[in-house]
């Protein structure tokens, strides 16, 4: 049984975390994860009975933005350096190191190198401009081309996009991501319920959008489209994980320059997401950038409520080409046009769309499909 070192560049609670906490959980005695911030992530994963250890790397390296250009870079050297060689220093008790972001991975990879560990990368975005700065985009994978043994996709538009930018094509594996039905199979009706009644207005629709506060998430998007959707109430569900402290201030603002304050619920993070979801009349997703993946999509499926999503990034791979309500990035019309759709349809044909999901969720993006695939790869 190999052992396994996992390289994270932050202590929050984003989606790639969430799929580092199932695949650390799987293999917990024979692995430990390096954080290089620290952070609740930290917990969760102990909770789990993972080994955790801090390698706290400097804002040097883990402020470096999307738009940083060449002296932002060379200024985040040293940092990444230092780290890599606490990494490497590590590494030496594991046989394989496994990167979970683009920023682990430069140091993974470069750690790899120092240990002569073969290196994995899974890789949760889209090496795109939309997310990337075309610097960093270009380091990596050429670092990747010569030192990382498979790049593990989570989408096939992340793969297209890793190639895209000169990823050599034979090292990237599409390994789509799973999710445990077990929790949303959990939630009964009656709490579902009890959680609404508790939370939200009565005698509303409403919809819920589930994530972390950052503009291509598209929060401004839901506030946008309540103008059309009179007797629809808004939930957000997410807080600002990596300083979009002013996007959130802009988003309440903007609801109440529309008048939509008091149609706005704003219940910052969750840890009861399963029920929240249930509690949903619809949920959307709104990214305005293409979405590496979406386990929001797969778990609104889990949770059996009709889903929005926007096309260009894997939306369309989890819920089919053909999934009447993909709507067009960064269009709030198109949004309320396809929730109103959806508050129309008669009681047989929503119960027939959400079954459909639930079962495509459930065969497609199961965790232990995932899981075998990632075994077999280690
Ligand atoms: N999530 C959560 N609490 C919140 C908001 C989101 O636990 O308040 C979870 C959500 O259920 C999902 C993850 O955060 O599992 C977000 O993953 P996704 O892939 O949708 O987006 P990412 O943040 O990775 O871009
Ligand atoms: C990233 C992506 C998200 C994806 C998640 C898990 O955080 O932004 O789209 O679902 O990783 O792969």
């Amino acid at each position: 049984m190999k052992r396994i070192l996992f390289v994270c560049h932050t202590g929050e609670l984003g989606g790639a975390e969430f799929v580092l906490i199932d695949i650390a959980a799987h293999c917990c005695s024979r692995c430990h994860v390096a954080l290089l911030a620290d952070g609740p992530l930290r917990a969760a994963l102990e909770a789990k009975g993972v080994g955790v250890s801090i390698i706290a790397a400097s804002e040097h390296m883990l402020g470096v933005r999307r738009d940083a250009g060449w002296s932002r870079s060379i200024r985040a050297v040293p940092a990444t350096l230092s780290a890599t060689c606490r990494i490497a220093r590590l590494a030496r008790a594991y046989d394989v190191l496994f990167a979970t972001s683009q920023k682990a991975a430069i140091v993974a990879m470069l750690a790899g190198l120092l240990s002569r560990r073969p290196v994995i990368w899974q890789l949760h975005d889209i090496m795109s401009a939309a997310h990337f700065g075309d610097l960093l985009r270009r380091i990596s994978v050429a670092l990747a081309n010569v030192t990382v043994r498979t790049v593990l996709a989570n989408s096939q538009v992340s793969r297209d996009a890793f190639c895209a930018t000169g990823g050599g094509r034979d090292r990237v594996q599409v390994v789509p991501i799973g999710i445990d039905p077990a929790p949303f199979l959990a939630v009964t009706d009656a709490h579902a319920s009890t959680l609404r009644a508790a939370l939200f207005p009565p005698n509303v629709t409403l919809i819920g959008l589930f994530g972390r506060l950052t503009p291509w998430k598209g929060q401004h998007v839901l506030i946008d489209a309540l103008a059309d959707l009179p007797g629809v109430h808004a939930v957000i569900v997410g807080d600002a994980l990596f300083g979009e402290d002013a996007y959130r201030a802009s988003l309440h603002a903007r609801a109440a320059a529309a008048g939509v304050a008091a149609r706005v619920t704003w219940l910052g993070f969750r840890d009861d997401v399963p029920a929240l979801m249930r509690a949903m009349d619809i949920i959307v997703h709104a990214s305005t950038a293409p979405e590496p993946f979406g386990r929001v999509i797969v778990e609104a499926m889990l949770a059996r409520r009709p889903a929005i999503a926007t096309r260009g990034g894997a939306a369309a791979e989890i819920l089919g080409e053909a999934y009447p309500y993909l709507v067009p990035p960064a269009d709030p019309a198109a949004l309320a046009a396809a929730a109103r759709r959806i508050m129309g349809l008669p009681a047989p044909d929503l119960s027939h769309l959400v079954a459909a999901n639930f079962a495509r969720a459930s065969s497609e993006f199961s965790l232990d499909a995932m899981l075998e695939a990632v075994d077999r790869l280690i």
